[in-house]
């Protein structure tokens, strides 16, 4: 049966570069059988980074994020998926504001302040982290060579793909 995929674009501009790279990506997965849900982080309702309320850490709510909010269908649907597609422009020498939301979010749900076991995630996923930037690609790579650590940590197995002067 063909996978099932969640493909999350952290930039606001529709079409331009991280969009297309997102896009291309979308096409090949499903050139394979893939069967892939496309999400704008910009255009949903509206929502917001963690907030700190520790909902994650309860025994019953083990992995899962209880804030309810534009971000709740996302994390439901990458927790169900079988790989994650996500891109972001560099602002800032940073990721969107957008994308650190829905980060931050999905990490800290993982994350159990066990030592032994520090991830509660149960199943790991294939995770495909794409940035751009109008500086070179050797720019942010570590950076993201950082956040590709604790996406493969909390999330699944992660490879990162960099696109730079996009001027
Ligand atoms: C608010 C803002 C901040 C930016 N900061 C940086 C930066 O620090 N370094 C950089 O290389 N590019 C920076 N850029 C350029 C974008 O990362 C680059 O043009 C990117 O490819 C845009 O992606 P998009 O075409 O998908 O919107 C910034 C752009 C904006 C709008």
């Amino acid at each position: 049966m063909g996978k099932s995929l969640v493909a999350v674009n952290a930039g606001p501009r529709v079409k331009w570069n991280t969009d297309t790279l997102i896009n291309e990506a979308i096409k090949g997965a499903e050139s394979q059988g893939a069967i892939v849900q496309k999400v704008d982080l910009f255009r949903l309702e509206k929502y917001t980074g963690c907030i700190s309320c520790f909902g994650c850490k309860k025994e019953k709510f083990k992995g899962h994020c209880i804030c309810r909010d534009g971000l709740t269908p996302v994390l439901d649907a990458i927790r169900e998926s079988d790989g994650l597609i996500i891109g972001s422009p560099n602002y800032l020498s940073e990721l969107t504001a957008s994308f650190r939301a829905l980060y931050e979010r999905l990490i800290f749900q993982n994350l159990t302040y066990n030592l032994e076991t520090p991830c509660c995630n149960e199943h790991p996923i294939p995770v495909l982290f794409i940035m751009t930037s109008n500086a070179p690609d050797t720019m942010y790579r570590d950076m993201m060579q950082n956040y590709q650590q604790s996406l493969s940590r909390f999330v699944g197995p992660t490879e990162i793909f960099i696109s730079g002067e996009t001027l």
